[in-house]
């Protein structure tokens, strides 16, 4: 990143061993992001271990209080439970908690950004700065072309959620499954309630008690309408948990106060930074997650008309773990610092 502002900055990485700690690491290399100092951190379990950064071991030490002195961004990859207590911390002490977990994201004093959609919420920022659900960035990010065509009334979404969303024990789980079904076993459980290998589960953990909805996806709705300011868009959604590694896909069906054509939508889309549409069905081409991990790219195609009304079909995928996190986490601090808010 080249920036005038290219003071090198104190970095702590909290859940340094985990699925998303692992790619904050990598892209903070590979974005070149001005680390001076790094600190990685996690549990009292992995003190002492070492993770990689910039080709270098780095030792990791438990995230205390006192670990995030002098730090200037604190990106947040661990618990909810942990970003409670420990994000305060950071933030008394003068750095930015750029937080991963669910626990901030509706708290009114602390911004819940996606930088190509609402960066000026920064501008109001208490040293905490939350990042939306993996599956809540794919799904703002493809919506937001659209919105500036037409405001959006409503979007009916059934997402189809990578097993890496539940971090490194869901890819375990996974392969852990694949071995005993090739072995001839039953799969043992262990994170999902059934079955994940062979399967689709249309339940993502954790539920919630009233109307038998999942956290997951009550999510979609809430920081959607927080993130586009708008409490009137109405999103219905079933998210389901499927075999796949890496990679969150998502239908939804967008209704707009006015008629928008395919073709103006695959336009606007298109010339939206951080989106590409692949959208050629006579040829076979759509975005599959096989296109999009590894890369920062929100994918959309299948964009058409519904048969019976006006609204509009969209096919969405991600990277859960770069753009429904880890790259987003990092174009927070970096717009942060283009900002000069840090
Ligand atoms: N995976 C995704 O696609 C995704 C996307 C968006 C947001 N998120 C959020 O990002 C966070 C991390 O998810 P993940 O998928 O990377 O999970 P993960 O693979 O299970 O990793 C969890 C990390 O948190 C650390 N940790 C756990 N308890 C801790 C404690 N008491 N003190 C310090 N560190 C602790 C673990 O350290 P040890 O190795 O020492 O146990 C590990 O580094 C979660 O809040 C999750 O909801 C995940």
């Amino acid at each position: 990143m080249s920036d005038a502002n290219d003071r090198k900055r104190t970095v702590a990485v909290v859940g340094a061993t985990g699925a998303v700690g692992e790619v904050v690491l990598r892209l903070l290399a590979e974005r070149d992001f001005p680390v001076g100092e790094l600190r990685a951190l996690a549990s009292e379990r992995s003190a002492g271990t070492t993770v990689q950064f910039a080709g270098r071991d780095v030792e990791v030490a438990e995230a205390t209080p006192d670990a995030f002195e002098g730090v200037d961004f604190a990106f947040f990859a661990a618990t909810g439970g942990l970003s409670k207590t420990l994000a305060p911390e950071i933030a008394k002490r003068g750095g930015v908690a750029i937080d991963k977990s669910s626990t901030w994201r509706l708290d009114e004093q602390v911004p819940l950004v996606v930088p190509e959609i609402n960066p000026e919420a920064l501008e109001k920022h208490k040293g905490i700065v939350s990042c939306p659900n993996c599956t809540t960035i794919g799904f703002v990010m493809s919506l937001e072309p659209i919105r500036k065509l037409a405001p959006i009334k409503s979007v009916v979404v059934t997402t189809l959620q990578a097993v890496s969303g539940t971090g490194k024990p869901g890819i375990e789980e996974l392969e852990r499954q694949k071995g005993e079904l090739a072995a001839g076993q039953a799969p043992s459980l262990d994170v999902y309630a059934a079955p994940i290998a062979e399967n689709a589960l249309p339940l993502c953990e954790s539920f919630l008690e009233e109307g038998g909805y999942s956290t997951e996806e009550v999510k979609l709705l809430h920081e959607t309408r927080k993130i586009f300011g708008d409490d009137s868009i109405d999103v219905s959604m079933t998210c389901v948990r499927v075999p796949v590694p890496v990679g969150h896909s998502a239908a939804m069906l967008v209704e707009t106060e006015r008629p928008v054509s395919p073709e103006e939508a695959r336009e606007a889309l298109a010339a939206f930074p951080g989106v590409e549409v692949v959208d050629d069905p006579s040829q076979n081409r759509f975005p599959t997650v096989y296109d999009v991990t590894g890369r920062d790219a929100v994918m959309v195609g299948r964009v058409r008309k519904d048969l019976v009304s006006d609204k509009l079909w969209l096919w969405q995928v991600s990277d859960n773990l770069r753009k429904g996190a880890a790259t987003n986490a990092i174009q927070i601090a970096e717009e942060m610092m283009r900002r000069g808010l840090k």
